[in-house]
């Protein structure tokens, strides 16, 4: 019996099949948005626009952008296109303030979204009578449920874990056998260390996946989580306001940047402080568009992620480059932008230091001051020569590579806060 899982027609079709696909769905889309809601419909008239007049995708970049703050202020279900008794499923995403943004589902897009998520776990290589351990939270959060109902529709078997009880998932996971694992990459270390507390060799597990999203992860990361874990890591990416996870994922034979499944969101990249549209190949904002949804169609959503567009590889779509930062996370260190992931990628260069980190920033008088607490990897004292000088190293990098200057406070083994979902990696004590 083959355990090959098999493409969809549309993962194969020529660039200009899917694009015909796409005018056609944007039309569709837009109308719908038009006539259905109220929100879009004020906007598409104060910028002067109307669905009929999309001849072409590039008509796209007429119509106004879609942020956080419009389905704040539409809160919680005033930008749905389709009368309540249709929504069969509401999400939202918590934010750090104010209200949470809420997300609403037809039949229809749940089935999208499953569709979309099977594709994802396929591409990144389940093959039939796999078994999938979920440890993304279930709940509002779309993490969990998103990628259960896409394991379900693959016709995998499914381990409904959640977040939390860290001891408990490693001894099922023994236990269980799992094939796949679903988490985020900061959950994964802490799971990974839990294996060498137990005294059980991560590597040799039943894993085989890894399918990690929900926040940055470098690719240095990846080779970490890899060699610790003798798996396969690979990139899901998505947003509970486009749909949830399985909005991009990476094909396991390239793992080269997530490929967005174009035939259901039409990705654009666009200058920050302009709005403007860029060429493919090019870094800015990725603005999503959804081609398919019912219950919430997205129009020009800034996700505020930055990334660019390249061209597809193991697919005919595009892929995005793996996402180093959101806008949002951006630190500004005395006039300096630095993202956490660059902090990452110089971290990981030692042997000494684990990936388990934050960046803690304090105000001293009028200058900025940015303190990397890390901890020393297992085995390693913090008072040691070799994480001493690991510290050092990484502070003479960080002022050769990134331009600023940082304070490296070594700690031991549990000293940095353990996320049991996304992780937390900056602290601004500059805004108490
Ligand atoms: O995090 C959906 C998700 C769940 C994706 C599980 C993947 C796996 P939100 O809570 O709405 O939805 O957060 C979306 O998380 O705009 C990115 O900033 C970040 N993010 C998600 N996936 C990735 C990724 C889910 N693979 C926000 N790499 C997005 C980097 C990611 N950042």
């Amino acid at each position: 019996m083959s355990t090959t899982l098999p493409l969809e027609p549309i993962e194969k079709a020529s660039i200009d099949e899917l694009r015909a696909l796409q005018l056609k769905r944007l039309r569709a889309t837009l109308a719908h948005a038009y006539a259905h809601s109220p929100v879009y419909r004020a906007k598409f008239d104060a910028a002067g626009v109307h669905p009929d007049d999309v001849k072409s995708l590039q008509d796209l970049a007429k119509f106004p952008f879609t942020t956080k703050a419009d389905l704040r202020d539409s809160y919680p279900f005033g930008m749905f296109a389709v009368p309540k008794q249709h929504i069969v499923r509401i999400h939202a995403s918590s934010g750090t303030t104010g209200k949470p943004t809420v997300v609403g589902y037809t039949q229809n897009d749940i089935d999208t979204w499953a569709t979309c998520v099977a594709r994802s776990i396929r591409a990144s290589g389940a093959r039939k009578g796999d078994t999938v351990h979920i440890s993304y939270g279930y709940g509002l959060f779309t993490g969990g449920l998103g990628a259960h109902y896409g394991a379900e529709k693959l016709g995998l078997t499914v381990i409904p874990f959640g977040g939390g009880q860290t001891e408990r998932q490693v001894q099922l996971i023994q236990d269980f056998q799992p094939d796949i694992i679903m988490v985020t990459p900061s959950y994964m270390l802490a799971l990974a260390d839990e294996f060498d507390r137990q005294g059980v060799s991560a590597k040799d597990s039943s894993l085989r996946i890894g399918i990690f999203g929900a926040e940055p992860w470098t690719n240095d990361m990846r080779q970490v989580i890899e060699k610790r874990m003798g798996i396969d890591a690979v990139d899901i990416y998505g947003l509970s306001e486009v749909i949830g996870p399985g909005v991009a994922n990476e094909c396991v034979e390239t793992k080269d940047g997530p490929t967005i499944w174009e035939d259901h969101f039409y990705p654009e990249i666009i200058n920050p402080d302009t709005g403007e549209p860029v060429a493919d190949g090019e870094w800015g904002e990725l603005v999503f568009t959804s081609l398919t949804k019912e219950a919430l169609p997205i129009i020009r959503y800034r996700t505020r992620d930055l990334t660019r567009l390249l061209p597809g590889t193991a697919r005919t779509m595009r892929r995005m480059e793996k996402i180093t930062g959101r806008s949002d996370d951006m630190m500004i260190v005395r006039g300096v932008n630095v993202f956490p992931s660059q902090i990452e990628e110089l971290i990981l260069r030692h042997a000494a230091l684990s990936a388990h980190y934050l960046c803690v920033l304090s105000k001293e008088g009028p200058l900025d001051n940015l303190t990397v607490k890390v901890e020393t990897r297992q085995g390693v004292s913090p008072e040691s020569s070799e994480a001493r000088a690991a510290a050092q190293a990484l502070m003479h990098d960080a002022k050769a590579y990134i331009g600023t200057s940082l304070l490296v406070q070594l700690c031991a083994e549990g000293e940095v806060e353990r996320s049991q979902g996304k992780a937390r990696r900056v602290l601004d004590l500059r805004k108490r």
